[in-house]
């Protein structure tokens, strides 16, 4: 049986909670005390309705009371620094050197690679993430081990090679007439894999680690096969400063990628803290996104990302764990820090538009809106079911439990494109 295809129609019986559409500016959301979830033999949503009986005469899993939701997506993370959360040896620069180039070293080894591939995606799966944009190390072996582990677990993945050429260590360093070849050899064997559920990414890791060259052939590879690109800007100021000294024809951080043509409407911009208001415009002139990491921000004590000045150009925000600078696989973290983030700015966010944004609008902002983000009828059945305690009856309890009390609130089944991939 191909992966696209899914025995028969079947449908899930639970409470259910999806993003809706909202008035501009606005979260909406929409909670069923009891739905069936209808999922059709290619995986696809062919209804989200409320319970009646008779309405489906297929084979019904009830999975009451749990609540049936979109699976979450997360748009920024390191696949090998797993074993390195929550090594708090200093502000980026220093964390990197420290405790990131150290580990990422070890991924030379396949064997290494493949082992904590697996525990990669079993802890994606826990925690209800069916979706991941992902760096992974600058060693091909070990991307081609990340992505035959996404295909085993049935994740959806948006994966790729981080790209470094200088100012790192030797063992990470790839000059580009390696990189580019082996990104190429890469995007042949994976890009549009398991039916469409596994691509490739253009993986700069940022502007200083990487020379005008090699981020000139990696725009092109990137526009050659129209394929998504991801890195991270202005997360410091020292950052900054080390991007002004290795690119001094640049007029500032931006204008690295900009003009070496990394900066496209399938572009995803990590971070995003210390940027002008001349860089906020000039993101939604190209269609870039961005990625929030608030988790990340407040470990390596980055600054506050303001998703004021990405809302007020209509510049699409997606939602990163950053593991491992971010301390929690739980998007359920992220959105609380999030919510933190932003009281520190002054404003308040809502639970539902957290969720919001952590579903719909990640998906908008990797460009797989109109498949996944939502439990709307056509989409892709990628979807988690949520246990709570039982005095949780609300839509509104059900959002606080499940944004800022989220050890009450256990993932106990994930789904994508209708097929089981958890527990
Ligand atoms: N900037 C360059 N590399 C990294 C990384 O691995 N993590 C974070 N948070 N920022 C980076
Ligand atoms: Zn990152």
């Amino acid at each position: 049986m191909s992966a696209r295809s899914h025995r028969s129609p079947r449908a899930y019986r639970g409470r259910l909670l999806t993003p809706a559409a909202a008035p501009a500016g606005g979260s909406a959301v929409r909670f069923l005390d009891d739905a069936l979830l209808v999922v059709d033999e290619a995986g696809l949503i062919a209804q989200a309705l409320p319970f009646a009986p008779g309405a489906f005469r297929g084979p019904v899993l009830d999975l009451r009371p749990a609540v049936l939701m979109p699976g979450f997506i997360d748009a920024h993370i390191h696949f090998p620094q797993t074993r390195i959360i929550g090594s708090a040896s200093g502000a980026l620069l220093d964390w990197l050197e420290r405790s990131v180039f150290p580990e990422e070293a070890r991924f030379r080894d396949d064997g290494y690679a493949a082992l904590v591939a697996a525990e990669f995606t079993a802890r994606l799966r826990a925690s209800g993430t069916t979706t991941c944009v992902v760096f992974s190390s600058s060693c091909p072996g070990a991307t081609d081990q990340l992505f035959r582990a996404l295909l085993h677990a049935g994740l959806r993945g948006i994966a790729g090679l981080t790209l470094m050429d200088q100012n790192c260590p030797e063992a990470l360093c790839v000059p580009r007439d390696e990189a580019i070849p082996a990104a190429r050899d890469l995007v042949q064997r994976w890009h549009g894999e398991g039916h469409g559920l596994l691509e490739f990414a253009i993986t700069p890791r940022f502007a200083p680690s990487c020379s005008r060259p090699l981020m000139e052939a990696a725009a092109r590879l990137a526009q050659d096969h129209d394929l998504l690109v991801q890195t991270h800007v202005a997360e410091t100021p020292a950052e900054a400063e080390a991007t002004r000294r290795e690119h001094p024809w640049a007029r500032d951080y931006l204008d690295v990628y900009d003009r070496v043509g990394l900066l496209t409407g399938r572009t995803l911009l990590a971070h995003s803290i210390h940027l002008s208001s001349r860089e906020w415009d000039r993101i939604a002139e190209t269609g870039s996104s961005v990625v929030h990491c608030p988790d990340s921000n407040f470990f390596l004590g980055s600054g506050r990302m303001r998703l004021g000045d990405a809302r007020a150009r209509a510049v699409p925000v997606a939602l990163g764990s950053d593991v491992g600078a971010g301390r929690s696989f739980d998007m359920r973290r992220s959105m609380s820090s999030a919510f933190d983030n932003a009281v520190c700015l002054g404003d308040r966010l809502t639970p539902a538009d957290l969720f919001v944004v952590a579903t719909q609008g990640t998906a908008d902002a990797v460009g797989l809106g109109r498949v996944i983000g939502s439990l709307d009828a056509g989409k892709e059945a990628d979807f988690i079911a949520v246990r709570f305690p039982e005095h949780v009856l609300a839509e509104s309890e059900v959002l606080n439990h499940l944004v800022f009390a989220s050890e009450t609130a256990v993932v106990q089944r994930a789904f994508v494109r209708g097929k089981p991939i958890y527990p």
